[in-house]
């Protein structure tokens, strides 16, 4: 199996001007293999998205960027490079299907666009929308393409972004909270539609989100992201299974299981730290029930099986 990305150290800061304003991304490592599906799930502002921006070579211009990404036969890109690849060989889907689509133009139309830069011709390009669009489930093609975003309800347009993020054959399809806005019956169709054109197209996946659950339905690893960096990474079964560092226990604990399907969300105590700040020990230990003095020095990685964790508890 070959690797499809490698991002090692990843770190991005954001300047106003020549001060630093916070430093939300801090030495994020990831791997995906070709055909795989990495889900990576975290708290909102843990820096799922912007792991993910950087990918697409999309940060804004107060963002510094270092570390490494690898891409696969291109090696280590630089984010101006990345963004020759971003749109062809990898393509991004949103949560928010509206934001993708521009109001004013049919959907055909932005399709079409989006044809012409990756080299249909005009004459291909109507029986190719047909075809894409039917392979995301959609049937009266037609109207569909003739069709403004508003015209559309929500899982529909979901499925011709993600017919969109299609059309240039992608090695690696980045998935942003795609479930997130729709209701769980259409998220659940949603998830089932990706993971098929996966197993047909063989691309490899970058699956985001927050809920832990809709993460464990389509990844083969998980890596668990706090405060900017990895706490814990391993294959997605024996995550959900057996997590060890104590934030991701906290995570799992957070999922409304049917027999508390009435109750509270269990909430893990505390909130994020500020990203302005230097960490230098483990980020988590404020909020954590099982921290030492150790865990105000720098947090290492312990291999537990496949899994690997950032806390320096789980062998105690
Ligand atoms: N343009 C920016 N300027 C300064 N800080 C930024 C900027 N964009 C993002 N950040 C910071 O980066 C952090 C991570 O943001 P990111 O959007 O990656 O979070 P997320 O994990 O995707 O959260 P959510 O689940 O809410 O989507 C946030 O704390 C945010 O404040
Ligand atoms: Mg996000």
């Amino acid at each position: 199996m070959s690797t499809a990305i490698r991002v090692s150290d990843l770190r991005v800061d954001f300047y106003r001007g020549e001060t630093l304003v916070n430093s939300p991304l801090r030495g994020i490592n990831l791997e995906i293999q070709s055909g795989e599906t990495l889900g990576i799930v975290g708290e909102t502002g843990c820096g799922k998205t912007l792991t993910a921006t950087a990918i697409m070579g999309l940060l804004p211009s107060s963002a510094r960027q270092r570390g490494e990404i690898e891409f696969g036969k291109y090696g280590a890109l630089k984010p101006e490079s990345m963004q020759n690849i971003r749109g062809a060989e990898i393509t991004m889907i949103f949560q928010n299907p509206q934001s993708a689509f521009n109001p004013i133009f049919t959907i055909g139309a932005q399709m079409k666009l989006v044809a012409q830069k990756r080299n249909f011709g005009r004459a291909e390009i109507p029986a190719m929308l047909d075809q894409i669009l039917s392979s995301v489930g959609l049937t009266d093609t037609k109207r569909i393409v003739s069709s403004y975003p508003h015209q559309l309800s929500g899982g529909m347009l979901q499925r011709c972004m993600i017919a969109m993020a299609m059309i240039s054959n992608p090695k690696l399809l980045i998935a942003d909270e795609p479930t997130t806005a729709l209701d769980a019956t259409i998220g659940d169709q949603v998830l089932k539609l990706i993971r098929d054109l996966q197993e047909r197209e063989g691309f490899a996946m970058l699956f985001i989100s927050h809920d832990i659950t809709a993460v464990a339905k389509v990844a083969d690893h998980i890596s668990v992201i706090y405060a900017g960096r990895v706490i814990e990474n391993g294959p997605a079964g024996d995550v959900m299974k057996n997590p060890y560092h104590p934030y991701t226990q906290g995570l799992l604990g957070a999922i409304p299981s049917a027999s508390k399907a009435r109750g509270a969300l269990t909430a893990i105590p505390g909130s994020v730290p500020s990203l302005l700040r230097d960490i230098t020990g483990c980020s988590f230990a404020p909020r954590c029930g099982k921290s030492s003095s150790q865990c105000a020095q720098e947090p290492p990685d312990v291999e537990m099986d496949e899994q690997k964790v950032a806390c320096w508890m789980v062998k105690q």
